[in-house]
């Protein structure tokens, strides 16, 4: 710094100083006000905004996903970047050294001047930082997956309802519809396999409820069965595990007593006469029977099956379907075992029971309608003996 600069600088301190404001009382005041305000912005975020409640700790949840604070997050960021053994040098060295620099600034950076744009070192290397930050917190916020919901309180009968829906999307291709095992069909990797049951006795008296609950959320790799809990890869939460679990004990283990409420829940009865509809009796056999292997990421033709859309268009064959002609939907054709040049019998590993293939074909029949209404329409339409108005010859 020149002289003459330093001498101006000096004058215009002096000048300040003199006509200046006080430290105390003056300045004291002005940040107790502000930090009044700022207590005040707290205590009404505290009583009116809150903050979301998380589900109380678990020591058993592994899918619980830890983060720090968002001020924090930049940094949690920033670890990613370094590998495993090095982790204490992003942890410690690195913002200790960044503390450092900030601490010996004064003593760095001796740019007289104080307006930014004559500080352009200074002024580059902190817009980096913060843009640095800035970017780091982002992509940290964008990069955590969603946190588990907090605990459902499901009863009884709805767990095992649950649990038998996902039994029956994620396990049926390869242990069959009721666990019965044998040998796997339309599964890619493991085309031949025979599986053991796993409904019978044997399995259900020698594990656990913790031990299925390990056994689907690690799978069994070296078998052939992939892990299912989200922690390990796999698609399920905790609460999903669980409801498995407690399907698989209350439908297959003989010592156990299903509950009232639970029983016949499920798979839809028809009358003799009645028209079946895809919302009322079809959706639940498709889900049981077929979507395991009929969605998204398996190999079934690009035939999916998750909606009614899908069911009535989608598939390499398309329509596989065709409303009033049973004898000519390929669907039917298929659960009805015959060998197609494009396709297996449906599903691949084992026969429908009679009298769920016979909802289908009847359904198929009727022109497949959607909607129980559209389904009572058509009963009507046929006339049966509902239909007083009916003339008769
Ligand atoms: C891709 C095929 C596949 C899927 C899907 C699958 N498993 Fe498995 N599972 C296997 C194989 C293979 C084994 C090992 C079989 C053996 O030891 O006989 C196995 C083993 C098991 C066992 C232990 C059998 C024993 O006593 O050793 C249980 C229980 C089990 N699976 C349950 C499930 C449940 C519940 C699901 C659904 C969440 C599921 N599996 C999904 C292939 C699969
Ligand atoms: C274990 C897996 C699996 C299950 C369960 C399964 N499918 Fe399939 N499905 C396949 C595969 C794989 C194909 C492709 C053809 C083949 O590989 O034989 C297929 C093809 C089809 C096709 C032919 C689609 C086209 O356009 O070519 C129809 C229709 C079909 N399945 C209906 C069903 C129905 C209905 C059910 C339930 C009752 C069912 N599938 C259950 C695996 C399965």
């Amino acid at each position: 710094m020149n002289e003459e600069l330093k001498k101006k600088y000096w004058e215009r301190y002096l000048r300040l100083k003199h006509k200046g404001v006080k430290f105390y009382p003056d300045v004291v005041y002005k940040d107790l006000v502000v930090s009044f305000a700022l207590f005040l912005l707290l205590v009404g975020l505290a009583a009116f905004v809150g903050v979301k409640p998380e589900p109380p700790v678990d020591p058993n949840d592994t899918s619980y996903i830890p983060r720090p604070e968002w001020y924090f997050l930049f940094l949690f960021e920033f670890l990613k970047f370094i590998p495993g053994e090095l982790e204490w040098v992003g942890a410690t060295v690195i913002p200790g050294l960044a503390i450092l620099v900030l601490l010996l600034l004064p003593f760095l950076d001796k740019n007289p001047h104080r307006h930014w744009s004559k500080r352009k070192v200074g002024t580059g290397v902190m817009t980096a930082i913060v843009l640095a930050m800035v970017g780091l917190t982002i992509r940290a916020v964008v990069t955590t997956p969603p946190q588990e919901e907090g605990p459902v309180a499901l009863s009884l009968p709805e767990q095992i309802a649950l649990g038998q829906e996902l039994y029956s999307i994620h396990c049926a291709e390869c242990h069959g519809p009721d666990g019965e095992g044998g040998e796997i069909q339309g599964v890619e990797g493991l085309e031949g396999v025979v599986l053991k049951p796993i409904n019978s006795q044997d399995e259900m008296y020698t594990r656990s409820d913790q031990t299925l609950y390990n056994i689907i959320a690690y799978g069994q790799q070296d078998l052939g069965m992939p892990p299912f809990g989200r922690a390990y890869g796999g698609e399920l939460g905790p609460a999903e595990i669980k409801a498995i679990v407690t399907f698989m004990r209350y439908t297959w283990d003989d010592r156990v007593e299903l509950p009232a409420e639970a029983q016949g829940g499920g798979m839809p009865t028809l009358g003799p006469d009645e028209v079946p509809s895809y919302e009322e009796h079809v959706e639940p056999l498709v889900k049981r029977y077929c979507v395991s292997c009929h969605r998204p990421g398996k190999k079934n033709n690009n035939y999916l099956m998750t909606s009614y859309d899908e069911v009535m268009h989608s598939g390499d064959h398309a329509p596989v379907i065709i409303p009033g002609d049973p004898d000519n939907s390929i669907l039917i054709q298929l659960i009805q075992r015959h060998e197609l040049d494009f396709s297996r019998p449906m599903p691949p590993t084992k026969a429908l029971p009679d009298d769920v293939v016979d909802i289908f074909v009847r359904w198929v029949a009727a022109g497949a309608p959607q909607t129980a209404a559209e389904a009572d329409q058509i009963e009507a339409q046929q006339g049966g003996g509902a239909a007083p108005a009916t003339p008769q010859p």
